[in-house]
């Protein structure tokens, strides 16, 4: 008897191929079970450093650890079996050098099993985009509006209102192109600048608050299902209100175990009769 074949997952180059086909869908996604979900809807799953915010309470995402990302990529993977599964570099673990971005990129792909990492950074980070590809690491760029650097860069404010920040952001999308990314997140980005990235990149363009010009879009899966309400950037749409589901589930718990409702009969386990 032969074995089924096993359902294929799509790879960084099935992503790459997708530009200009059809728009490509993406998520972040962080634990197991959320994944198994999102996967059944998704070319690419992502394995954000968002976790710190969206998961730990931190108020940006410099404090994650490459341990945090380690642990949510092998989370993720066991969940995702269809979709192309990319893990970020934390901040701190790849800017150092290009040997320490190749270092720390090699170990999530060896202990998580992911399909490549992504990074932040545009032309300062060319050098090593092409140093890890051309050693067998897929790259997920990440320009425009970069969340590690918010502590240099003004905060979380949208990207390429004035000429000098489109000639910035358009060098870097070229710089990590021209150095091999397959892909690369758009953040909070002016719609006509992103449209021009898109249509002059061979790398796939995935956007976020970057307008439906780019190849793709990806959200925070928390923000888009409405489960991290902390704040809400403008370009993030609410397709849940996982928050007030779960608000309301604990009231009604918490009304039953003080009223002695729950846990019924059919929860509870009695002494078997004696055969
Ligand atoms: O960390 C993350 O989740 C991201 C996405 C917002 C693209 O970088």
């Amino acid at each position: 008897m032969s074995t089924p074949p096993r359902q294929k997952r799509f790879t960084p180059a099935d992503i790459t191929a997708l530009k200009g086909v059809r728009p490509i869908v993406s998520l972040t996604a962080y634990t197991t079970p959320v994944a198994r979900i999102l996967d059944r809807h998704c070319d690419l799953l992502l394995v954000g450093d968002s976790l710190g915010m969206v998961l730990y309470g931190m108020e940006t995402t410099v404090g994650v650890t490459m341990d945090m990302m380690v642990a949510h990529g092998q989370a993720t993977m066991r969940g995702a079996t269809r979709a192309c599964v990319i893990v970020d570099l934390p901040f701190g673990s790849y800017q150092e050098s290009k040997e320490q971005a190749f270092r720390n990129a090699v170990r999530l792909m060896k202990e998580t099993g992911c399909d490549g990492v992504k990074l932040e950074g545009g032309a300062e980070m060319a050098e090593t985009v092409e140093f890890l590809v051309s050693r067998g690491v897929p790259v997920f760029g990440h320009i425009g509006l970069m969340p590690q650097q918010v502590n240099t860069s003004g905060g979380y404010r949208s990207k390429g209102h004035s000429e000098d920040e489109q000639d910035k952001i358009r060098r870097d999308a070229k710089a990590i192109d021209d150095a091999g990314a397959f892909a690369m997140v758009i953040e909070g980005t002016v719609e006509p600048l992103a449209r021009e990235i898109t249509t002059t990149v061979k790398a796939a363009t995935i956007g976020i608050g970057a307008s439906p010009a780019c190849d793709g879009q990806i959200l925070v899966s928390d923000d888009m299902l409405g489960l991290f309400n902390e704040f809400k950037p403008r370009f993030v749409k609410h397709y849940s209100e996982l928050a007030d589901v779960i608000d309301k589930a604990a009231e009604g718990y918490a009304a039953e175990v003080k009223e002695r409702i729950f846990p019924g009969p059919e929860h509870t386990f009695q002494i078997r009769p004696k055969k």
